[in-house]
C-alpha cells in the first residue's frame, strides 16, 4: 500500500476528530476504565514525565540502570503501603497492569506447586475474581475452581475449604472485587492457605492504592494486606487509584526469593544473556516513573487528601442511592465502587436512559444491574448524577441492548 503524506496539522486534526468519537477521558461520564482526578497540576506533571522518558526502554538494566532504580524505588514505596516490610531485597516487580501482575503471581504459584510434585496445579478463586485468573489458568495449563459467594457477595470460606485439595496451588482473595466492591474475608482465606501450605494471592488491583489511605483516614477496613499471616503475594495497580496512565502495576511477594520464580533467563540465541522480570520484553518506563513523580509531588498527605474527597463523594452517592425507590446497592461495597440492582426494574433500560444524558454506567450480569467506579473528578457532579439516576429510574424504556458489558 502506498500511503500518502500529510501535514502535521492535518494529522492532528484527523486524530482529534476521531478521538472526539470516544468518551472524554478527562470528564465525568465514565465510571471505570479511566480514573480522572480533575487536577490539572497532576496531569501537567505526568505530561512532563512522559516528555522526558518518551523513547527510553526499561528492557536492559545494564544500559538504563537509572530506570531500574526508579522501578525499584516504586516497588519499595508500594510495598511499604501494604506493610511488606523492607528486607533490602526487591520484593516484587513492576508490570504493565493488573492482568500481567496476576499472570506472574499465578505462574509463581504454579512453580511452587510443581516443586512439591503437583502435576497440574489449580487456582482456587472467588466467583467474583477478575477474568485474569482464568486467563492465567488457560495460559499456564492450570486448573481453575471457583469459590461460591456468600449473601454479601464475599468469597465463602466454607466453599473455599471444600475446594482445597493436594493439587491446589493458590487461593485468591479480592481486596476488593470488581463486580460488587466486596472485601473478601482475606484473613480467613489466608489462614486456609497457610494450613494447606499453599499460596494466598490478594487481588488489591483496585484496592491497593485506596485502602491504605482509607485506613489512614480512620475508616473501618478489615485486614487485607501483608499484616495478615498467610498472605504470600499481592497485586496493586497504579493505573487505577494512583492516577497514572495505563501501564503501571506492582506484584509483591512476602518471600524475598519468590520474584525470581517469575524471572525468565535465556542465552542460547547468539546475543548473550536475556532476562526479563515479567512478560514484556522492551517496555516504556513512563507510567512507572509517573508514579514515582506523583509520590514525590503529592507525598502521603496529597494522596490521602484526594482519597478523602473521593470517599466523601462515595458517601454522598451511597446515601443518595438509598433514597431512590426501586433500586438498591448490591452487598456492602467497601470503597468507591457500586453495583446497583432492582427487584422490579430492568436496569439495563435505566443504563440506556443514563447514556442519553451522557453518563456511561457499566452493566453487571450477576446480579443483573448497573456498575460504577467513582473517580476523584466525580465529587463535582454527584448531585447531578443522583438527580439523573432518580429521573431515569422513573422514566426509561426497555433496554436497547440486553447484554452485560464490561465497559
Ligand atoms: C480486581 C481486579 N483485578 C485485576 C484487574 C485487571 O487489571 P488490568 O485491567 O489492569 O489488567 C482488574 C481490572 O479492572 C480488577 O478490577
Amino acid at each position: 500500500m502506498d500511503l500518502a503524506a500529510h501535514s502535521v496539522s492535518q494529522v492532528l486534526e484527523a486524530l482529534d476528530s476521531r478521538r472526539a468519537l470516544d468518551p472524554d477521558v478527562h470528564g465525568t461520564s465514565l465510571f471505570g476504565l479511566v480514573y480522572p482526578t480533575g487536577r490539572s497540576d497532576i496531569e501537567a506533571l505526568i505530561h512532563d514525565v512522559y516528555d522526558r522518558f518518551l523513547f527510553t526502554n526499561s528492557l536492559n538494566p545494564l544500559r538504563f540502570g537509572e530506570l531500574t532504580r526508579f522501578e525499584r524505588e516504586v516497588i519499595f514505596i508500594a510495598a511499604s503501603l501494604v506493610h511488606r516490610t523492607d528486607s533490602g531485597k526487591t520484593p516484587g516487580a513492576v508490570t504493565s497492569g493488573g492482568t500481567e501482575s496476576i499472570l506472574m503471581s499465578m505462574l509463581v504459584a504454579r512453580e511452587r506447586a510443581r516443586a512439591r510434585g503437583v502435576e497440574r496445579p489449580v487456582i482456587v478463586a472467588p466467583q467474583s475474581a477478575h477474568p485474569a485468573y482464568a486467563k492465567a489458568a488457560h495460559y499456564f495449563d492450570m486448573g481453575y475452581e471457583r469459590i461460591e459467594l456468600d449473601d454479601n457477595f464475599r468469597a465463602s470460606v466454607h466453599s473455599a475449604k471444600e475446594l482445597i485439595n493436594s493439587d491446589t496451588a493458590v487461593i485468591v482473595a479480592n481486596a476488593y472485587s470488581y463486580p460488587h466492591g466486596a472485601m473478601d474475608p482475606v484473613a480467613d482465606l489466608a489462614e486456609l492457605a497457610g494450613e494447606a501450605g499453599i499460596c494466598c494471592h490478594v487481588d488489591a488491583c483496585i484496592g491497593g492504592f485506596i485502602l491504605p489511605y482509607m485506613e489512614m483516614l480512620g475508616r473501618d477496613v478489615s485486614p487485607w494486606d501483608f499484616r495478615v499471616p498467610g498472605v504470600t503475594q499481592l497485586s496493586m495497580d497504579a493505573h487505577k487509584y494512583a492516577y497514572v496512565p495505563k501501564g503501571a502495576s506492582v506484584i509483591l511477594y512476602r518471600d524475598d526469593d519468590w520474584a525470581w520464580l517469575q524471572t525468565f533467563f535465556y542465552e542460547k540465541w547468539g546475543s548473550g544473556l536475556y532476562a526479563t522480570a515479567a512478560i514484556a520484553g522492551a517496555r516504556s518506563p513512563a507510567a512507572i516513573i509517573s508514579l514515582w513523580a506523583l509520590f514525590e509531588y503529592l507525598g502521603t498527605s496529597g494522596y490521602r487528601d484526594i482519597a478523602r474527597e473521593l470517599l466523601d463523594a462515595t458517601d454522598r452517592f451511597r446515601e443518595g442511592v438509598q433514597l431512590i425507590d426501586g433500586i438498591h446497592i448490591v452487598g456492602d461495597p467497601i470503597g468507591p465502587l457500586f453495583a446497583l440492582a432492582s427487584d422490579t426494574l430492568d436496569l439495563y433500560g435505566v443504563g440506556d436512559a443514563m447514556e442519553k444524558k451522557g453518563w456511561f454506567l457499566n452493566r453487571n450480569s450477576d446480579p443483573k444491574g448497573l456498575h460504577l467506579m467513582l473517580s476523584p473528578i466525580h465529587a463535582r457532579v454527584i448531585d447531578q448524577l443522583l438527580a439523573d439516576l432518580a429521573t431515569c429510574v422513573k422514566n426509561h424504556d426497555a433496554p436497547i441492548n440486553d447484554e452485560a458489558r464490561y465497559s
